[in-house]
C-alpha cells in the first residue's frame, strides 16, 4: 500500500512532465497522443499551388460576377445591390418620402414582363383585374384582400406600392424575396396600366372614336 501512493504520485507527475497541461503553449510541435485529425493534408483556400488550370487553389468566380455593391445595368437602368436609390427602396435616396413615378421607361416589354408577373405572384389574392377577388378570396382562405382600384391606392405614390410589394402590409407579406427589382417595377407598371383601364374618360378618345360612340 505504501507503495501503491508513491507509485502513482511518480506516475502522474511522469506523464504530466511528457504531455503537458491542456492548452500549454510549446515551443516543439506537442506529443499528441490522440491527434484528433487536426494535421492532414489539405489546399489553403487563393493560394497558388496549381490544382486548378488558373494556378490557384480555388476556382476564380464565374466571368461577368460582380460584388453586390457595384453597379449592373438592367435595360438602360444602373441598379445597386443594396444601396439606397429609388430603385431599390421607392424612396428618395437619404430621406423617407416615396417617389411618384417607376423609375423604368414604361414600355410594351415592360407591361408584358409586369402582367406576367402579376399574373404569377398578385392575381391568386387580388384577382386578373386587381379587385380583390382572387382564389384565395374564393376559397375562404383570406377574409379581406385590398381592391387595387380604390381611389386611395389609384392616389398612392408608386415607391408606396413598391414598398408595400417588397414589405408587405396588414395582411399581405412581401415579396422582396420571390420578386427581382426589376419585376416589382414592371408589376407596379401594369397594375397603373389596369387602373388606368377602369379610368378612361370619354374626353381621353379620339374625335372619330368619339363621334362613334355617339
Ligand atoms: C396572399 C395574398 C396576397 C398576394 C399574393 C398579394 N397581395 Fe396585395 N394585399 C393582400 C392583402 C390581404 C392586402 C391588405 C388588405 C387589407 O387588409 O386592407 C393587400 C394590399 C395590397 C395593396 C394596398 C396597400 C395599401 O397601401 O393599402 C397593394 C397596392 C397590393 N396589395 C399590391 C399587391 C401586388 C402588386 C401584389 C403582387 C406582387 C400583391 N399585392 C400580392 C393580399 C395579397
Amino acid at each position: 500500500m505504501r507503495y501503491f501512493f508513491l507509485i502513482f504520485a511518480v506516475l502522474v507527475l511522469l506523464v504530466l512532465g511528457v504531455a503537458g497541461r491542456r492548452g500549454d503553449l510549446f515551443r516543439h510541435r506537442p506529443l499528441q497522443i490522440f491527434p484528433d485529425m487536426k494535421r492532414q493534408l489539405k489546399l489553403r483556400p487563393q493560394t497558388p499551388n496549381g490544382f486548378f488550370a488558373s494556378g490557384l487553389s480555388s476556382q476564380l468566380p464565374p466571368p461577368g460576377t460582380i460584388a453586390q455593391s457595384q453597379p449592373k445595368r438592367v435595360g438602360d437602368q444602373e441598379v445597386y445591390g443594396f444601396e439606397d436609390v429609388p430603385v431599390n427602396t421607392g424612396r428618395v435616396s437619404g430621406a423617407t418620402n416615396f417617389i411618384e413615378l417607376n423609375p423604368f421607361p414604361v414600355t410594351a416589354g415592360l407591361l408584358a414582363r409586369g402582367q406576367q408577373r402579376f399574373t404569377i405572384y398578385c392575381a391568386p389574392c387580388h384577382g386578373q383585374t386587381g379587385e380583390g377577388n382572387g382564389i384565395t378570396k374564393k376559397i375562404g382562405a383570406m377574409a379581406v384582400v385590398a381592391n387595387l382600384h380604390d381611389k386611395r391606392i389609384v392616389e398612392l405614390p408608386d415607391g408606396e406600392i413598391f414598398n408595400t410589394v417588397s414589405y408587405g402590409k396588414l395582411n399581405m407579406q412581401g415579396y422582396a424575396p420571390q420578386i427581382v427589382v426589376e419585376d416589382r417595377w414592371a408589376i407596379i407598371a401594369y397594375l397603373r396600366a389596369l387602373q388606368l383601364s377602369r379610368l378612361g374618360a370619354v374626353a381621353d378618345l379620339t374625335p372619330e372614336t368619339r363621334a362613334k360612340l355617339k
